[in-house]
This record gives C-alpha cells, structure tokens and sequence, in this order.
C-alpha cells in the first residue's frame, strides 16, 4: 500500500472521530448548530472522501490491470486536501464567532484548495483509467 494512500484512510478514521463528536455536541447545544457545516464537511470531504481517494486510488487501478498514473500526484493530493479542509472549516468556525471580511476570504481561498485537491483525483484517476490497455502477452 503506498504511504499517500495508508495516510487517506487513517486521516479519513480520525475526521470520522471528530465529526461524531461535533454531531452529539450539536444534539445536546442546539447553539452549536451554527457549525454544522463544519460536521456536514467533515464527513462528507473528511471521512467519506478522503476514504474514497485511498480505497480508490489502491484498488481501481489494480481492477483496471494498471499502475496509477503518478503517486507523487496522489501525496500532493493528500496534503492539499488535508490542508484546506482543515483551514477552510477553521476559518469557517472563527468567521461564526467573530464575523471579520478576512476569515471570510481565508474560508473560501482554503475552499479553493480543497477545490484544487479534487481536481487532482479527477486528473490522476482518469489518466490513469481511460488509456486503453496494451494487450495481454502470449
Ligand atoms: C455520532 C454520529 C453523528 C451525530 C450525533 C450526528 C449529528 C448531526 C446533527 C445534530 C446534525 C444537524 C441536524 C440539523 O440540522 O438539525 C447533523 C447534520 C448532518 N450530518 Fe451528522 N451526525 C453524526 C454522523 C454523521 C455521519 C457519519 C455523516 C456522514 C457520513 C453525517 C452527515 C451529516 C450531514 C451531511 C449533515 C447536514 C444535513 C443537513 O444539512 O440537513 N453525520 N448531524
Ligand atoms: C470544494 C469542496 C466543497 C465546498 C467548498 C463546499 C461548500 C459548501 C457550502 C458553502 C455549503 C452550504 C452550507 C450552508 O448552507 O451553510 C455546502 C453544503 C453541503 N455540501 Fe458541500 N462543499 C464542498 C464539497 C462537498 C462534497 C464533496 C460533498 C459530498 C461528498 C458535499 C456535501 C454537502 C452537503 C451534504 C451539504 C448540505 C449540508 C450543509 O449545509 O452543511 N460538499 N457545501
């Protein structure tokens, strides 16, 4: 298994942990329903995604009988997802107690990032799976 892809799914477990945290703290202070966009995309790019991207990027290539087109894309894929989600929710939380015109344009450069981040999978995925294959050998 390659490190970038080890690293997708323990990064995944570990915003599963903190997402579900936020989830029972939200039930028990409905105030804190003001940062459920911060639960919502922990799951959703945090524990779904990020799953996603490592059981994927190990096994659709194998299913497909090839090699991912680049692992270093993959690791430039793990840190700048990692890092604009986790400044982009930060910036988010700090904007809903304290509204500045600066958190706001950091949450969304951050969201742009993590924008970046996707269309490395989309790149990487693809130029992986849409080539044909060579043929078998005899
Ligand atoms: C212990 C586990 C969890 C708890 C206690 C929890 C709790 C909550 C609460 C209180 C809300 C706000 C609902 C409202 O607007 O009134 C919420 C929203 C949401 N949760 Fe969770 N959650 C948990 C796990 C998950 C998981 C595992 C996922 C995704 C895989 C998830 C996805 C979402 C999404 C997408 C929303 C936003 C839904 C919407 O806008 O209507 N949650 N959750
Ligand atoms: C660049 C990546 C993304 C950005 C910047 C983004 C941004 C947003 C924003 C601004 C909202 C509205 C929040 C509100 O009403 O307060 C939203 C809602 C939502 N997004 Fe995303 N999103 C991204 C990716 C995704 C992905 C990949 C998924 C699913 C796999 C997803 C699932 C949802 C869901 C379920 C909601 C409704 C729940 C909520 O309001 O929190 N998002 N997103």
């Amino acid at each position: 298994m390659d490190k970038f892809v080890r690293n997708f799914i323990i990064a995944s477990i570990i915003y599963l942990g903190i997402s579900s945290i936020l989830g029972i703290a939200m039930l028990h202070q409905p105030s804190l329903l003001s940062l459920k966009f911060v639960h919502s995309h922990l799951n959703m790019l945090g524990w779904v995604s990020m799953m996603i991207y490592g059981v994927g990027y190990h096994i659709l290539p194998k299913f497909a009988g090839k090699m991912i087109k680049s692992p270093k894309l993959g690791e430039l894929q793990f840190w700048t997802a990692n890092v604009s989600l986790i400044g982009m929710l930060l910036f988010y939380t700090m904007n809903v107690l304290d509204p500045t015109p600066s958190s706001a344009l950091l949450t969304t450069l951050f969201g742009v990032v993590q924008f970046f981040s996707i269309g490395l999978f989309f790149y990487n995925m693809l130029a992986t799976l849409l080539p044909a294959s060579p043929p078998p050998q005899r």
